[in-house]
């Protein structure tokens, strides 16, 4: 059986009705691109804002074999139980030493050959916690005592924050992919080192919305400068993920690309 992996990484997931809609489409997704290994961001399952174990237990039933989360994951209270229980669920690995949770994990994909994920969170118009770039260094190598195939999950806001993580990592690990800002950025490429690289993965969930939330909230909340409580938005539902092609023995990526299904409205490609 071949070693290389088909890996399908799928962003930010919004509420439950992003989360039904993910198990709906992942058959057709996976099969689309022979997915032998399956990541999904799950940082705004429950109600806009962390998941919980029965939402995760839903996306590994459907043949997911990690969850990365993000800074919303610390907002919910029926998060915490999940992140020091099991090993699939991680959260930024930076975060102050003293918080629940791990921050890189390792999985079998479906051919047997094993997968490090490692999730870092951006420090620029975010919480400032530990230096993400010193902790890519430690935890990179941990995980390249059990694999050369290492996924970075940057949950950043800043672009030039991830760009440069990209840079960072370049040639050290497999992938660096960003999350956080829900909007897919149209750069996905792979690096002279050979690490696969994306801004931003984009968003799944509901797109008649302001990043998944009710557009008239959010726009209050802009105008109006004061607190406006969120609501998680109902139609246009879509899966934004990236599909790699990653080789076996290097670990390196040999193809990437954005995909948001189904497309935008008037999209000419
Ligand atoms: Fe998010
Ligand atoms: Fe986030």
């Amino acid at each position: 059986m071949s070693k290389d992996i088909s890996l399908i990484f799928v962003g930010d997931v919004v509420g439950e009705i992003g989360l039904n809609n993910l198990i709906a489409e992942l058959p057709k997704i996976k099969e689309k691109h022979s997915a032998n290994a399956i990541i999904v961001n799950g940082e705004n399952v429950w109600e806009g804002k962390g998941i919980n174990e029965e939402e995760a237990n839903k996306l590994f039933d459907a043949g997911v074999h990690a969850i990365t989360t993000g800074n919303h994951i610390w907002e919910n209270w029926k998060s915490r139980p999940l992140l020091g229980k099991d090993r699939r669920v991680i959260r930024p690995m930076n975060y102050p030493a003293g918080n629940a949770g791990y921050g890189f994990t390792t999985f079998s994909a479906e051919n047997g050959v094993k997968v490090g994920v490692l999730q870092l969170q951006g420090r620029t118009f975010m919480s400032t916690i530990d230096c993400p770039f010193n902790s890519a260094d430690f935890a990179i190598d941990k995980m390249k005592s059990e694999t050369n195939i290492t996924i970075v999950d940057f949950h950043a806001e800043a672009t030039a924050e991830k760009i440069s993580m990209g840079w960072y990592l370049d040639g050290k690990v497999s992938a660096v992919l960003g999350t956080h800002t829900h909007v897919q950025t149209a750069d996905a490429q792979i690096l002279p080192h050979g690490t696969g690289y994306i801004t931003d993965v984009g968003m799944t969930g509901p797109y008649d919305s302001v990043l998944g939330m009710r557009k008239d909230i959010a726009i209050k909340r802009f105008q109006l400068q004061t607190a406006h409580k969120f609501q998680v938005a109902e139609d246009d539902l879509k899966v934004a993920y990236v599909h790699l092609n990653i080789d076996g023995e290097t670990g390196q990526t040999m193809s990437i690309m954005a995909h948001t299904t189904p497309k935008f409205e008037n999209q000419v490609l």
